[in-house]
């Protein structure tokens, strides 16, 4: 009788065990990525409308080179915003933006708010969100991730020496931005993008 106990015991613990490993996932901890992934698309969504403005403002303000520097963020935030609702997509959420737009007061100020803005987002937001998305397996958004921080750098260091040296970039300049990652750069002098290796002549021109 003790035995037939003890064997309906271990019977119990076995099926236990059994239901909590099956239910494991269930169990664990949610996924922070795809709310970062909704964040960073918001973001990206915003940072791309909040730099069309700024580029009309520096057109019209005569800084012709900054404004086609906004234009070329623009266009990589827009990049990054379509990679992040790729993926959420893929992890059956449905991509949201609301779009809020900053008061747009003079050029040298817009440089000052970009320049934060990136630089948020480099040192901070991306960095938490790629080691977040790296804890849970999610390689698409570090992937997704990836690509939008390496260019934010790029774009923090150019609105840095526009905003140091406004007058020089009254002249016009040209931009080219990578379709995939978002690379922005002023020549294309490589055969791949250094950040992602799509064909250097992929990359959209911006003037
Ligand atoms: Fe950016
Ligand atoms: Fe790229």
């Amino acid at each position: 009788m003790i035995r037939a106990s003890r064997q309906f015991v271990v019977f119990v613990l076995v099926a236990a065990c059994s239901a909590l490993i099956a239910a494991g996932p269930a169990l664990a901890a949610p996924s922070k990525t795809l709310d970062n992934l909704q964040a960073a698309f918001n973001g990206e969504s915003n940072a791309n409308a909040k730099y069309l403005e700024f580029a009309k403002k520096a057109d019209q303000e005569g800084y012709a080179g900054v404004a086609v520097l906004f234009r070329a963020a623009a266009k990589a935030e827009e990049f990054h915003a379509r990679n992040h609702a790729d993926v959420i997509k893929k992890l059956g959420g449905t991509p949201k933006a609301e779009i809020k737009l900053p008061a747009i007061t003079s050029t040298a100020d817009n440089l000052k708010a970009a320049v934060e803005g990136e630089t948020y987002e480099r040192d901070k937001m991306y960095p938490g969100f790629i080691a977040e998305a790296k804890a849970a397996g999610e390689k698409e958004a570090v992937r997704s991730f990836n690509f939008a921080v390496a260019a934010e750098g790029q774009h923090a260091k150019f609105y840095t020496e526009a905003a140091a040296n406004l007058q020089a970039w009254k002249a016009a300049k040209k931009f080219a931005v990578c379709p995939v990652c978002g690379n922005t750069v002023t020549v294309v002098d490589f055969s791949k993008c250094p950040v992602c290796f799509t064909p250097g002549e992929k990359f959209v021109a911006v003037a």
